[in-house]
């Protein structure tokens, strides 16, 4: 089965398509990242308005690279939600209307599951059962993952998400959005120890996290040591990046273990936009090899929005003949757990 893959739930539109026999074909990704630049975050109207210019060209020069004719496309993948109500109706009024004029199924596709199963489109795939990190601009969960699309969240973020954190700490520290990889290239050149930021909600139990805090004592570190022209110096800007990082990833990994020690599984999937962090995938790999465990991740340009996580993650529940009727709708919130199973684990 052959399946056209659309993404288009926030500031990327991904395309890509996903054959069932032969693996992954094409993918392309166009990011508005320049278009939203300039506001320090996504404005959800440029979005959806850039998603429709972008859509067509790219389902073009994915099927050219994939040389497939329409003909070939046996049914359509996007994604359904969560994210942008805007963004999402752009992406899901395309699918569904090219799936209805090529007369093939289409499927809404939850965004989170498109991350949790995008490592499974890497030459070595986890297999179940295992533990699931998601850590995105939007979520911060860690899921139980049974057997294919058995998902219990066993904790998640009570307010920021990861990713939003580093957002937020980029913006304060004057780097361009998305914030994510400059905090971490910034924090590259940062001195150990010099700050020592809180690790929040470790001294809890559970598995839920917090991250709005750390904002704040980032906030307040960076105006005590602020300089006339509003920002501390390059070096300390520098450290304050280490100390913010160390803080996120240090909490990260200590509710990991836990949730690994809880379930008793040996695998970690690390999925979504803050799994592409280099110290993260590090620290993480280092605690499950004690455990003689291991982690796995997507490459990673699948680890941030793409097409091919949609398509992949829509061609298996296609697969198993799961589809939907023609109505167009989409979830700006959408609970994971509530999705059908994905066949026998
Ligand atoms: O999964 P994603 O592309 O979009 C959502 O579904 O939200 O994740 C985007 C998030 C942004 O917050 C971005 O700053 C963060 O992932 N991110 C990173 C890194 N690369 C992307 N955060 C930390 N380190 C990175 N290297
Ligand atoms: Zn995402």
């Amino acid at each position: 089965m052959r399946v056209l893959g659309i993404e288009t739930s926030c500031d990327e539109t991904g395309v890509a398509i996903y054959d069932t026999d032969l693996g992954l074909l094409a993918h392309t990704l166009f990011s508005q990242a320049d278009v939203h630049a300039e506001y320090g975050g996504v404005v959800p109207e440029l979005a959806s308005r850039d998603h429709v210019r972008k859509l067509l060209p790219l389902v073009r020069e994915t099927l050219a690279a994939a040389n497939t004719t329409q003909q070939q496309v046996d049914a359509v993948a996007y994604t359904a939600g969560p994210g942008l109500i805007g963004a999402l109706l752009v992406g899901a009024c395309f699918a569904r209307s090219l799936a209805y004029a090529w007369g093939v199924p289409a499927l809404g596709v939850h965004h989170m599951e498109g991350h949790l199963l995008a490592p499974m489109l890497e030459a070595e795939p986890p297999e179940f059962p295992f533990v699931a990190l998601l850590v995105s601009g939007g979520h911060t969960q860690l899921v139980d993952v049974a057997g294919p699309g058995n998902y219990q969240i066993l904790g998640e973020s009570l307010d920021d998400a990861a990713g939003e954190a580093f957002d937020k700490t980029a913006k304060m520290l004057d780097l361009d959005y998305p914030g994510g990889p400059h905090v971490a290239r910034l924090a590259e050149r940062g001195v150990a120890g010099r700050f020592e930021f809180p690790r929040p909600m470790v001294d809890r139990p559970g598995l839920d996290f917090s991250f709005s805090g750390l904002k704040t004592f980032t906030l307040n570190t960076i105006a005590q040591h602020r300089q006339a022209d509003g920002l501390p110096d390059d070096q300390t800007c520098a450290d304050i990046a280490y100390a913010f990082q160390e803080a996120v990833v240090q909490t990260l990994a200590i509710k990991c273990r836990r949730a690994i020690e809880q379930t008793g599984y040996k695998t970690l999937v690390m999925a979504g936009g803050v799994s592409a962090n280099v110290r993260l995938r590090q620290v993480l790999q280092e605690q499950l090899a004690k455990v003689g465990g291991r982690v796995f991740y997507a490459r990673h340009e699948f680890c941030t929005d793409n097409g091919a996580m949609i398509a992949y993650a829509g061609a298996t529940r296609l697969q198993l003949g799961q589809s939907q009727a023609l109505a167009v709708n989409v979830f700006p919130r959408w609970d994971m757990t509530s999705l059908p199973p994905l066949g026998q684990s």
